[in-house]
């Protein structure tokens, strides 16, 4: 059976883990969806992974939109998340229009980076019947404002106005929320104040789900590793083994490890 917000919405109340892998093209979206995966993401980490760019800033809809059509084209029921890229939701109808095209290629949800200025936004496309992820933490497309990639949330009163944030966007309509690169507390504290399933990546093992890029749990991303990925490769015979012992590994919680995990 497809994978909908209800079965994510389902796995939260039980107390479940559900898994998530991004997927660019038809043939990773196939053998993702095949693994049992439940939510593949159209990361605009694509901008980073496939075209070897240094952020994710110069990704444009037209990338985006191009790979939803093609991963749309080999998923065999995980619910397809597809990232809304850098200033495509600038303004309302901006994110209107870049939304609708996103979901028209074959999205069942679309994901945006920021706090709480997408409150409105948020609501504006739930409103017309668009499934929204709210990306909290580090977000990427805000890299120069970061002055780099650094876990986000360590002081109280940053963690206490992510919890805020979060429940904000759950409440202005947010379906599901992400947190990447968060210390573990205060992802499980966020997980607990919403009732929408939150996804992490370096955040922990307390989330109702997890996100890798598939290119780094496969251990093909070269340079420095994030301390939160796992190559399940070099315990495996395939990338189908491996992208099945990841959707297992976060099924049973045993992934991600405390070696994973930012504490503070
Ligand atoms: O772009 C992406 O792949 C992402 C994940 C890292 C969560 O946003």
């Amino acid at each position: 059976m497809a994978v909908t917000i209800n079965t994510l919405r389902e796995y939260k109340e039980k107390g479940e883990a559900f898994s998530a892998l991004t997927s660019y093209d038809a043939t990773f979206a196939q053998v993702v969806s095949e693994a049992g995966v439940d939510v593949i993401l159209i990361g605009d980490s694509l901008g980073m992974v496939l075209q070897g760019q240094s952020s994710t800033l110069p990704v444009t809809m037209e990338h985006m939109v191009y790979h939803t059509s093609c991963v749309a084209q080999g998923n065999k029921g995980s619910l397809i998340m597809a990232d809304m890229p850098f200033m495509s939701y600038g303004t309302i109808p901006d994110a209107l229009d870049n939304a609708a095209e996103l979901m028209r290629a074959g999205a069942h949800m679309v994901k945006l980076e920021g706090t709480d200025w997408m409150r409105d936004t948020i609501e504006a496309l739930s409103e017309r019947g668009i499934p929204v992820c709210a990306h909290l933490g580090l977000t990427p497309q805000f890299v120069n404002k970061f002055g780099g990639y650094k876990v986000q949330g360590r002081s109280e009163k940053a963690a206490e106005a992510m919890i805020e944030h979060a429940c904000e966007l759950e409440a202005a309509g947010a379906d599901v929320i992400l947190l990447e690169c968060v210390p573990a507390p205060l992802a499980a504290r966020i997980t607990q104040a919403v009732r929408a399933p939150v996804i992490g990546i370096g955040a922990g093992c307390d989330t109702d789900g997890q996100v890798l890029v598939v290119y780094d749990m496969l251990g093909l991303t070269t340079g420095r590793k994030p301390r939160f990925v796992k190559d399940f490769m070099a315990e495996s015979r395939s990338i189908p083994e491996a992208i099945a012992a990841y959707a297992k590994a976060v099924k049973e919680r045993t992934f991600p490890a405390e070696e994973h995990t930012f504490k503070a």
